[in-house]
């Protein structure tokens, strides 16, 4: 492509901004640029299907070329690609008027970084324009379960000093995971295969925020709800700061009054929920009925309805515990968990929620270890939604059993000649912490 053209592109984009900021958007004006803007991707598109305009060290790059001078060049395009932290912006062939509208309104929107300004595109149904932001590789998704951890930790703490926790820093992580979930549940959940033996109730409260909140969000629930779903499943354990370590970590059979003693921690959970100011009134309801099971065998005693969004709790709390190595238990595979918990339908769980929680998952849920029809063995990092049975896998295991050092992505549903999975491979036997594979970036 020669300069005059991407010099037009990009100019015609910088003056569309300048246009839109002075007029309303329905001034003849505003209107003919972005007929402008459109034309020259209709005619762009001729020759190829997408055109990726970034941000790098400074300068804005047109598919994949440094453009000179661009700050002065194209000053309101670069300032808010700089200023929204855009790393690119990609058009697609198909781009309508309407959706370069809409993109062009939305850059202008003061305060909206590029991870709301991706919601508020697919929000208003833009699909053809898409925006990545600079934070938007598996590092944040890191930094945000590090930081949640750290959240619960300090709340913890704050609680066993016999002080109030906040409930601003909650809020503010369960709100971050949320995002995260809805953007890429896969990834958030693959985090969860994280499992610090150590800091077990750390990573379990974590966990079972990130696994309720992708359960909610995949059966429909709104964000103000699944706020109280995340909130609740993020403090969910908080009354075991109540209860003495050695009865938490007692690995054998506990004495009656031991075990009474267990019972206490989501009544002393609701209570402390109740005065943390800020929190909303449902998640101590939720954390009060967290153990007490469908058909009521758990605890405490519940004589009335238990609210449907308790099950969610439940069903995370679950999974998770199932899920994790402990000192009476071996840790399931996700697979087997979800067994176990279907075994368990119309008992400890409401059938038709663990019936979709298992749909969520699929047949093999991210987090599981498989053999290959090559003989690789590797981990489920990815769901297919459309093919359960061909998901992302990250191959770890070459096809003689040897750890690579380089593992390697395979996606199942690229092609009749992608390797199928031929059954779960066994992790007890293999000496690897899965939540490795979820945290290391491959290429
Ligand atoms: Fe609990
Ligand atoms: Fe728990």
């Amino acid at each position: 492509m020669d300069k005059e053209t991407k010099d037009t592109i990009l100019r015609t984009i910088n003056s569309s901004l300048q246009t839109r900021k002075l007029y309303p958007p329905r001034h003849p004006s505003v209107i003919g640029t972005i007929r402008r803007l459109q034309q020259l991707f209709l005619d762009l598109f001729r020759t190829q299907t997408k055109l990726v305009v970034a941000m790098m060290n400074d300068e804005l790059m047109f598919d994949d070329t440094p453009v000179a001078n661009s700050r002065a060049g194209y000053p309101d395009f670069f300032t808010r690609m700089k200023n929204k932290e855009i790393e690119a912006i990609i058009f697609e062939k198909g781009v309508s008027e309407r959706e370069l509208t809409s993109f062009i309104d939305t850059m202008l929107a003061d305060d909206v970084k590029a991870d709301n300004l991706k919601s508020e595109l697919s929000k208003r149904g833009v699909t053809h324009v898409t925006i990545r932001s600079v934070g938007s590789g598996k590092g944040v998704f890191l930094r945000v379960y590090n930081d949640a951890i750290e959240v619960v930790k300090n709340t913890l703490d704050d609680i066993r000093m016999g002080k109030l926790p906040r409930a601003g820093p909650v809020k503010r992580v369960v709100g971050e995971m949320t995002e995260l979930v809805l953007s890429d549940s896969s990834v958030m959940i693959g985090l969860t295969m994280i499992k610090n033996y150590d800091s077990y109730l750390y990573n379990h409260s974590v966990n079972v925020s990130i696994i309720g909140l992708s359960f909610g969000s995949f059966i429909g629930l709104e964000k103000e709800e699944l706020e109280v779903v995340g909130t609740a499943g993020l403090l969910h354990d908080i009354g075991k700061t109540g209860i003495t370590e050695e009865i938490i970590k007692k690995p054998g059979t506990l004495s009656y009054e031991e075990w009474e003693q267990i019972k206490q921690h989501p009544v002393i959970g609701e209570k402390i929920i109740k005065r943390i100011n800020g929190i909303k009134e449902l998640v101590s309801r939720l954390v009060y009925e967290h153990h007490v099971r469908y058909d009521r065998s758990g605890y405490p005693d519940v004589k009335g309805d238990v609210h449907p969004m308790s099950m969610i709790v439940t069903i995370a709390d679950s999974y998770d515990a199932l899920t994790t190595l402990r000192v009476y238990q071996k840790p399931y595979q996700p697979s087997e968990a979800v067994k176990i918990l279907k075994g368990l339908s119309g008992k400890h769980f409401d059938p038709e929620m663990v019936e979709k929680f298992a749909d969520m998952l699929g047949v093999y849920p991210v987090g599981t270890l498989v053999r290959l029809s090559t003989n690789e063995v590797g981990v489920v990092i990815r769901a297919n939604p459309v093919d359960t049975e061909r998901p992302v896998v990250k191959v770890i295991y070459d096809k003689d059993g040897r750890l690579l050092g380089e593992p390697f992505e395979v996606d199942l549903a690229s092609g009749p000649h992608a390797p199928r999975i031929v059954g779960a491979a066994d992790p007890c036997s293999r000496e690897m912490d899965l939540g490795d594979f979820f945290t290391k970036e491959t290429n």
